[in-house]
């Protein structure tokens, strides 16, 4: 492992991903009402993509080039670049499509910078809610500027937990079984229909955990360092970083009984 980041340097790297964040944001709320120009889908019907999508992810591929041309890029609608500094920017430059496209509020734009595979800046801004979630690695969480922590709640009969669905209408259907397994032991379960705010709830404590199978790299990589810096765990059931395979997170205590019963849950359904 090579020398720790200069702490100017992250707070650099934390304010551009905030900047561009922000920029992305503003463009997608101005466009939110605007008739839409192209709607397409993508792996299934219900996985859709619009201009809007397309257009935030080149403002914010294009302002870290100008500013960072030897990082490398991971971005859901393209964006992919090696970079020689060993930083790697992750984005969804529109994370609740579907949300966006219906008018709901619960969108955002995520962007990570990954060290070697660590996730060390998140950003998370939802401009609907007018909340910005940031942290980077040993500076703590915030929510426009104000710390934020995950709530101490220790059991799954007092646990609010978040969940998501995929777009594979198989993985749905077994995710469907999953959640009915889940559903009468917790205090209750919420969609919200955005990864990185899900994680952002974990982290801020709107909801106790969060759980969803089959998520990709760009929908997890902001809210994970947010959530790792309020006080929070995200893994799969494995106890590896989260993956497509499955994203954990709550509390160290809460997510140790959030897994094992999506363990058992898993294997009685072979999902
Ligand atoms: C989706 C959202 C949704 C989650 C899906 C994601 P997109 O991202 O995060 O909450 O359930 O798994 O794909 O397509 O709106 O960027
Ligand atoms: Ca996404
Ligand atoms: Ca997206």
């Amino acid at each position: 492992m090579t020398q720790r980041l200069a702490p100017s340097e992250l707070s650099a790297l934390l304010k551009l991903a905030t900047r561009l964040a922000s920029e992305a944001g503003a463009y997608l709320l101005d466009g939110v009402h605007r008739p839409r120009t192209s709607v397409e889908t993508k792996s299934t019907a219900s996985d859709m993509v619009s201009e809007m999508d397309r257009g935030a992810e080149r403002m914010i591929v294009d302002g870290i080039l100008r500013e960072r041309p030897d990082d490398g890029l991971l971005g859901e609608e393209g964006a992919e670049r090696a970079g020689t500094s060993g930083l790697r920017w992750v984005i969804d430059p529109l994370d609740g499509t579907t949300n966006y496209l219906y008018g709901n509020p619960m969108w955002s734009v995520s962007i990570a910078v990954e060290r070697e595979g660590v996730g060390i800046v998140g950003v998370v801004e939802a401009p609907t809610l007018r909340e910005t979630f940031a942290a980077a690695t040993g500076a703590g969480a915030t929510r426009n500027g104000t710390p934020i922590r995950v709530t101490d709640c220790d059991s799954l009969d007092a646990a609010l937990v978040a969940t998501g669905f995929s777009y594979d209408p198989d993985a749905r259907r077994l995710q469907g079984l999953v959640a009915a397994r889940l559903l009468p032991i917790v205090r209750d379960l919420r969609r919200a229909g955005s990864a990185a705010l899900d994680l952002c709830a974990v982290a801020s404590g709107r909801v106790d955990a969060y759980y969803e199978r089959g998520c990709k790299a760009w929908d997890l990589a902001a809210g994970a360092v947010i959530l790792r810096e309020a006080g929070g765990i995200a893994t799969d059931l494995e106890n590896e970083p989260p993956s497509t395979s499955m994203c954990v997170a709550a509390n160290p205590r809460l997510h140790a009984l959030l897994q094992s019963e999506l363990r058992a849950g898993s294997s009685h359904h072979a999902g």
